[in-house]
């Protein structure tokens, strides 16, 4: 490594050493002197070819608030446009660096979401919520280099929101392609016990959905009386009228290991009418499934046989719900 550069630059290197060795430790310079020769040495035997950066053909589309998080934390790599640091521009750095934007860019490029359908936007907002939920996005070396990349919890939270909010809005549209609902209220068989299936849900606020497991993805929407006990911490007990109804669909996973909602399973009814529903504790609880939408249970006790056992664990703090949102229920 006799070379005319890296003797220069070990000239530079030593007055760097001189004066970094009275802020670090002498084993920190001896190890970042070593490391600097090896990419110098590196640097010298390879011409850096830079990567391309095609034009920002439809640039992700969504609140300002989400785009800042994106820009921030993932564009360096999922996009066409970039900031990186100087370093990652060169050989040997670049190396590495590029070959994780190529990647990538492939899988998910936020410069280039004209080219990829609505159903997909939502698809692959998930797996934006999925990866910084699951912290393994942005990836853990890049971290280190930029370590303002991390997303916050609030941060996730605020995705969270939006994800669920595009994906109610596109439930909330039939014929759309990736979610699949039946137009047939109406024609549905009641329940047993009664409680009658409508599709008025999918206008209702979507109050909390279940991380993915199972290999299903599950929106809980609430209605007016719902969202309101909700809201002013108004349920012990659950006002009258108050309907909660869970919809679950398969979940896809594609090659990448993407998530979006799939086939529509089926939708699971809670209704608040005391009266009505003595025997399951004031819930008239029905299970509407597909194809049909057929209600489950062959007569009215179905739901103290099948429903109410696990509901009932919550009955004391959040009265027989799982999805109560944060507000209220700080282990959700
Ligand atoms: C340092 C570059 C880099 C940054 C920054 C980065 N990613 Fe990635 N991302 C990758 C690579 C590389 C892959 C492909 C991983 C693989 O091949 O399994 C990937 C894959 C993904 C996937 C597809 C899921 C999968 O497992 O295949 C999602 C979703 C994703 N990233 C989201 C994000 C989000 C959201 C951010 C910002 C918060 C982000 N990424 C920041 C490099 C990056
Ligand atoms: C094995 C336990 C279990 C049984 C049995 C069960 N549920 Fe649930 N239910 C849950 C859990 C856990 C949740 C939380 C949401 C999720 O992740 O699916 C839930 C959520 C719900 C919700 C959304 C409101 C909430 O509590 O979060 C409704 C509505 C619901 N279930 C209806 C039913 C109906 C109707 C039946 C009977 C056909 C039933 N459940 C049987 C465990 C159960």
């Amino acid at each position: 490594m006799a070379n005319p550069v890296t003797a220069g630059s070990f000239e530079l290197i030593k007055s760097i050493m001189k004066l970094s060795k009275q802020h670090y430790g002498k084993k920190t310079v001896v190890f970042s002197l070593l490391l600097l020769i090896a990419l110098s040495g590196v640097f010298l035997q390879f011409k850096s070819t830079p990567l391309e950066y095609g034009p920002v053909t439809g640039k992700v589309e969504a609140p300002k608030e989400i785009v800042a998080i994106l820009e921030r934390s993932c564009f360096n790599c999922h996009s066409n446009e970039n900031d990186l640091h100087w370093y990652e521009k060169i050989v040997p750095v670049s190396w590495l660096v590029n070959k994780d934007i190529k990647r990538a860019r492939e899988i998910m490029n936020f410069s280039e979401w004209d080219k990829i359908s609505r159903a997909e936007h939502i698809g692959k907002m998930w797996a934006v919520l999925n990866m910084v939920k699951a912290d393994k996005m942005p990836l853990a070396n890049y971290r280190i280099l930029h370590p303002g990349s991390k997303v916050a919890e609030s941060e996730i939270q605020t995705i969270k929101k939006y994800v669920l909010e595009i994906t109610e809005n596109q439930t909330a549209k039939p014929g759309n392609h990736g979610i699949n609902y039946h137009e047939t209220a109406g024609k549905i068989a009641a329940s047993k016990n009664g409680v009658i299936y409508t599709d008025e849900f999918k206008k209702w606020k979507a109050i909390s959905s279940s991380t993915l497991y199972e290999n299903s993805m599950r929106v809980i929407y609430g209605n007016d009386i719902a969202v309101k006990a909700i809201e002013e911490e108004n349920f012990h007990p659950w006002p009258d009228g108050a309907v909660v109804v869970k919809a679950v669909w398969e979940q896809i996973r594609n090659q990448y290991g993407e998530v979006r909602p799939g086939k529509f399973i089926n939708a699971q009814f809670m209704v608040k009418d005391a009266a009505r529903y003595k025997d399951t504790e004031g819930w008239g609880f029905a299970k509407f499934s597909t194809p049909e939408l057929i209600p489950t249970g062959k007569t009215a006790l179905f739901a103290a046989q099948s429903c109410i056992g696990c509901h009932r664990q919550l009955a004391g703090e959040t009265g027989f719900l799982f999805s109560v949102p944060l507000k209220v229920n700080p282990k959700n």
